[in-house]
């Protein structure tokens, strides 16, 4: 198990409606004090994360975001959000580069790596996404895809971000990666953040996501180099999501 304090975030995607934000209680509830041995975070829509950041008030979870604009500053952008707005709701991390818009939104690593700047720069902490494809992975190619991603999706300049090893095949589905090629692609992107951070690379957290579930995930937190989850499906209910979390051999009964 990693020495890095484990991260399970949630990440809620275009679903949720105010009603829905009782599952955040309901889940810090089900954790009680275990909740303190690591980091559960909420990645809301961002018409309900001011209402989540209400919400968590009081409770061992953190707030944050699923993208973010470029801009450092105020600017007429109509539909964007700045890093710096969801830090003024209370956000304290926002998810970038997920391949759902890297895809559905044309997302290049440059583009992404501006934007975990300008998240940096409202101190929020990136949570950079990568993953191979279906048949980058059958080429045998899904380690060198996924550091090649993670070195030119990261910011220029130094703060701490977390990765989110993603494979896309494995994402909304019910397929994961084998437990060794999950290790094999962690070790991966530990090479890459250690060519570019060096001896800081060892704080920066690197989750695993795709398929993640109360069954699984347990195996999953236990993969050497894996510092916690990235969720979307099992983190909406707080029957799913708290099990999940349980499962970290961390808190584990
Ligand atoms: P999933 O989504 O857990 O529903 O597969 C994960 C994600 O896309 O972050």
């Amino acid at each position: 198990m990693s020495v890095r304090r484990p991260l399970i975030a949630g990440n809620w995607k275009m679903y949720g409606r105010k009603a829905d934000l009782a599952e955040i209680r309901a889940t810090a509830a089900m954790l009680g004090d275990r909740a303190g041995a690591l980091d559960v975070l909420f990645c809301l829509p961002a018409p309900l994360l001011p209402l989540g950041v209400e919400a968590g008030m009081g409770l061992d979870v953190a707030l944050g975001g699923q993208d973010c604009d470029v801009s450092l500053a105020d600017a007429a952008k109509t539909g964007d959000v700045s890093a710096a707005m969801l830090a003024d709701v209370g956000a304290q991390y926002v998810i970038l580069g997920h391949s759902e818009r890297r895809a559905g939104h044309g997302e290049t690593n440059e583009l992404v790596a501006a934007k975990a700047e300008a998240a940096l720069a409202a101190g929020l902490q990136p949570i950079i996404c990568v993953g191979e494809t279906k048949a980058q992975r059958e080429a045998g190619d899904a380690e060198a895809v996924v550091a090649g991603q993670v070195t030119a999706s990261l910011p220029k300049a130094d703060g701490l971000v977390s990765v989110a090893y993603e494979p896309v095949w494995a994402i909304g589905g019910d397929r994961t990666p084998t437990l060794e090629e999950i290790e094999a692609v962690h070790r991966a992107v530990r090479g890459a953040l250690e060519a570019r951070y060096g001896e800081a690379a060892a704080a920066v957290r690197i989750l695993y996501g795709g398929s993640v579930n109360p069954k699984n995930a347990g195996e999953i937190f236990a993969v050497e180099g894996v510092d916690g989850a990235l969720v979307g499906r099992a983190s909406l209910k707080s029957a799913d999501f708290g099990a999940l979390i349980l499962a970290h051999p961390k808190i584990s009964a």
